[in-house]
Parts: structure tokens; C-alpha cells; sequence
């Protein structure tokens, strides 16, 4: 699905254009576009404080964006927290597809977290997560915020000439929706916009490089990553984690 920029107020036209350049998108000003024809893209709104993703461009579109203010207090994910038990202290952590950056913000939560790092290669999503970072004020979430690092990388590159250790090491791939459930707008947004992971050998590479354990996100019926067997699975409704140790 095609991802456009647009801007709604002419004095925005600048900074947009210049966004959409360094993106490799195409700008759009919001009163030229055709609501018939474009209810099926998506665009990068920029706006100079929060910039979002909306699809479509009715009123109906709610905006998408990186809202750790409303994450930190409001969603948990007991499942992925059960993953991070018995990881040292002052453990380091490194999410080679962090997306929104939603799950990275659940392995910050963790007290014995001391810092995650964020990989995303994608551009436009890079720069959300730039945003949600600065736009994190309160102190309840900065506790977490101040954990994170983040760069705009293919991890699998990145991994490979790192002399950094991690405890943990997390990934997140995309996989397809199954079933009649409905994904959140965000998942959809990433499942739309961004491509899988096509780094075959991300999953061997990261079991060698991290010194306690991979955390791996499937659905519940998905194949295991790679074909590897993985040490053992927490299973929830919809979601698998599958835990690689590391020797
Ligand atoms: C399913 S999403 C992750 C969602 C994320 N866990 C969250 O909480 O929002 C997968 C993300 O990984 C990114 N990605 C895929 N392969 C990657 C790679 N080799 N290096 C860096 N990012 C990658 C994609 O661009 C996408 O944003």
C-alpha cells in the first residue's frame, strides 16, 4: 500500500516537502487530495509537534503514532514480561524491529532493564519514534524513556558490526493476520507499510550475539522462525514468544 506525506496548512509546505524528499515519498498538500481515490493510502501527516500516520484521508482516520505517554500507563503485556524473568540485573537489550516501539517500551518497564536499544529501519517510522521520545515529558514515563537508544539501521548490518553486548535480544516479524480478528490500527499500519523481515540468518545471528536469550514474536500458529526449535514457547490467546537461550 502507498504511503504518502501531506501537510494541512500551507506554511507547513517546506518542512514537508523536505520530510518527503528524505523519505522517498511523494508530498501531497491535504486539500488537493482526492478522498475517493486515497482512502486506501496512507500518509505521514506532518505537523511541526506530532506528526501521525492516518489512513485514508476522511475524518474518520485516527492518527498513529509512537504514544508512550499512553502505553507506559495504560497497556501491559504480562506474556512478554514473563519472557524477561531471570535476566541479570542492569540487563541491555536491543530490539532489532522495533515498529512503534511499543514493545520495546514493555521491556523498559522491566526494573532490572538498564537499556534498550531500538532498531528500525524504516525512515518515516524512524522519525516517529524520534518524536515520541522528545514528546515524552512526564515523569512516569521518562523512567522508561530514558532507557531507550535508537538508530536507524537494518539490524542484521547493525548485529553484525556491533562490538556492543546484549543480554537480550528481541524481534519482532511480521506475520500475517489470521483468523477473523481484527488487527489494531497500528499493526495493520505496520503490516501495510513496511516489509518482512527478508534478512534470512537475523534469528541465527542474534542467538550468537546476545549473552542470555532471543525473544522471537509469532502468532500462536505460526512456524518457528528460521526453522530453529526454540528452547521453549510462552504461549498466550493469539501471540507465541519463543525463547532461545544462548550457550
Ligand atoms: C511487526 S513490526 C514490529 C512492531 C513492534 N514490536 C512494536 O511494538 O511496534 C516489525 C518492524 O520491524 C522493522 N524491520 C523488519 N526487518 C528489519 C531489519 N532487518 N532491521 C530493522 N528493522 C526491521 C519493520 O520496518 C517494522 O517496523
Amino acid at each position: 500500500m502507498e504511503l504518502f506525506v501531506s501537510y494541512k496548512l500551507p506554511k507547513h509546505e517546506e518542512a514537508a516537502f523536505n520530510l518527503a524528499k528524505e523519505f522517498g515519498l511523494t508530498c501531497l498538500f491535504q486539500g488537493d487530495i482526492d478522498k475517493k481515490e486515497n482512502n486506501l493510502s496512507y500518509f505521514f501527516v506532518y505537523k511541526p509537534d506530532r506528526s501521525c500516520i492516518r489512513r485514508g484521508s476522511g475524518n474518520l482516520s485516527r492518527d498513529i503514532y509512537c504514544n508512550f505517554s499512553d502505553w507506559s500507563v495504560n497497556f501491559k503485556d504480562p506474556l512478554l514480561s514473563r519472557c524477561l524473568k531471570g535476566l541479570p540485573e542492569k540487563f541491555t537489550a536491543l530490539d532489532a524491529t522495533a515498529g512503534f516501539g511499543k514493545d520495546a517500551l514493555e521491556i523498559a518497564k522491566n526494573k532490572q532493564c538498564q537499556s534498550v536499544l531500538l532498531v528500525e529501519r524504516e525512515k518515516w517510522l524512524f522519525y516517529l519514534l524520534q518524536e515520541g521520545i522528545a514528546n515524552a515529558e512526564i515523569p512516569e514515563v521518562l523512567k522508561f524513556i530514558n532507557k531507550f537508544s535508537i538508530k536507524n539501521v537494518d539490524s542484521y548490518e547493525h548485529l553484525s558490526n556491533t562490538k556492543s553486548n546484549f543480554d537480550l535480544i528481541y524481534i519482532d516479524p511480521m506475520f500475517p493476520g489470521v483468523g477473523k480478528s481484527k488487527a489494531k490500527r497500528s499493526i495493520q499500519a505496520l503490516r501495510d507499510l513496511t516489509k518482512e523481515i527478508e534478512t534470512d540468518g537475523l534469528l541465527d545471528l542474534a542467538i550468537k550475539k546476545a549473552t542470555k536469550r532471543v525473544v522471537v514474536k509469532r502468532h500462536k500458529n505460526s512456524t518457528y522462525l528460521e526453522d530453529l526449535k526454540p528452547n521453549y514457547s510462552v504461549k498466550g490467546k493469539v501471540v507465541r514468544y519463543d525463547i532461545y537461550n544462548s550457550s
